[in-house]
């Protein structure tokens, strides 16, 4: 009797704080996910029942309260692999996995005896209708990610960390992946020491997607690049796909911040770069407008010489373009110790009308990013 009274105070305390449900909702293109709803909150104590509520076909609200820390549920492989950026330790080295060191990578350097964690190489998949939330800084997630794939549709993700997934070698796992989806929102989260990419949209279309107030941390001793900097950050790169890049700090990057390809149309509003090599890659079918950002310590905002469309709101008159599409004049973006980012393409300006579409406020008050993103923040 006394243990169920005392389960129902704390239950209630827990709803008292507000942080088993989903905070807030999305703005931009995911407007109107819904994730688990209403479902009552399930608690996973083991990875094995993490897998199987992410994975079923039940709504559900998925609270983490704990680091779930994958390393060693699947055992560790040893194999061969390449170095294709040298054999200095702040270098990343890659896996030799579908035989893409001896295929892309045949005068790299080889690698043998390369020890990884089997975990980390595919994340877990992620029904329909589902939310899954951290309850206050406690939901980590260490060695493995997610896969938002086969049309699954109407998921939320909002603060929880990904960390530790395989970092000294490539082709040891991404933390998010959406590929093939619809209505998907991650917020608050924070990922960090990853193999690969951190959020990766693949060449699927994944429809509407909100990516909002995370942090993308790629400060790490194992890089492409080898200076302290990971250079797989986000990849969105599907066929038909509108993604709403908000209020989201990605710092410690030497590329790929984001790379965007495939039919993807991207509005990138208010986030703030920190001390990036370059940040967007602005490649085949991406049409990208960029408003209110902050780049600071950002050698290169942009990749030169790439073909996607780019409106990159440079000067007060052409903003005001934004308004019939967008709803709002866009905002001026910012440098601080940076380069400029060019694009005055307003010719797909017009794929915004009648969308959902995210506020945007001036880079000034994006500033304020870096002490409201990541996970354990709201
Ligand atoms: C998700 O929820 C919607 C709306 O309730 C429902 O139509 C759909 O079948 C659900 N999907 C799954 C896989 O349960």
């Amino acid at each position: 009797m006394k243990f169920s009274i005392f389960a129902a105070a704390a239950a209630l305390a827990g709803t008292a704080f507000g942080t088993d449900a989903v905070q807030g909702a999305a703005e931009g293109f995911a407007k109107g996910v819904t994730g688990g709803g209403s479902a009552t909150p399930v608690y996973p104590s083991t990875t094995a029942q993490l897998i199987s509520y992410l994975a079923d076909s039940s709504p559900r609200v998925i609270v983490l309260t704990k680091t779930f820390d994958f390393t060693g549920t699947e055992g560790t492989a040893t194999s061969a692999g390449c170095a294709p950026w040298g054999t200095a330790s702040a270098c990343q080295k890659a896996i030799n996995k579908d035989g893409w060191c001896d295929n892309y990578q045949p005068n790299a350097p080889k690698v043998t005896g390369i020890k990884y964690d089997k975990a980390g190489v595919l994340g877990m998949t992620v029904g329909s209708n589902k939310s899954l939330i951290g309850q206050g800084s406690k939901g980590v997630i260490k060695g493995k990610g997610v896969r938002i794939v086969s049309s699954a549709k109407n998921i939320i993700i909002q603060n929880v960390r990904f960390t530790d997934i395989n970092p000294e070698y490539v082709w040891g796992g991404d933390a998010i992946t959406i590929d093939g989806a619809d209505l998907v929102w991650i917020d608050h989260v924070t990922t960090d020491l990853i193999a690969r990419q951190h959020i990766v949209l693949g060449n699927s279309a994944s429809n509407r997607v909100t990516i909002s107030n995370n942090e993308i941390n790629g400060a790490s001793s194992w890089s492409a690049t080898c200076d302290g900097r990971h250079y797989w950050g986000l990849y969105f790169t599907g066929s038909s796909d509108m993604v709403t890049f908000k209020n989201n700090y990605i710092h410690h990057t030497s590329g790929r911040s984001p790379k965007v390809a495939g039919n993807t149309l991207l509005h990138a509003v208010n986030n703030y770069f920190y001390a990036i090599a370059h940040a967007f890659e602005a490649d085949s079918g991406s049409k990208i407008l960029a408003e209110g950002n902050v780049f600071q310590n950002v050698d290169a905002p942009a990749q030169t010489g790439l073909p996607g469309q780019v409106f990159a709101s440079g000067s007060a008159t052409t903003n005001t373009q934004c308004k019939t599409y967008l709803g709002h004049n866009c905002e001026m973006n910012a440098y601080g110790s940076s380069g400029t980012l060019a694009g005055s393409d307003t010719s797909f300006l017009s794929n915004f009308k009648g969308k959902n579409i995210a506020s945007a406020s001036t880079a000034a008050v994006a500033k304020n990013v870096v002490n409201t993103a990541g996970y354990g923040r709201l």
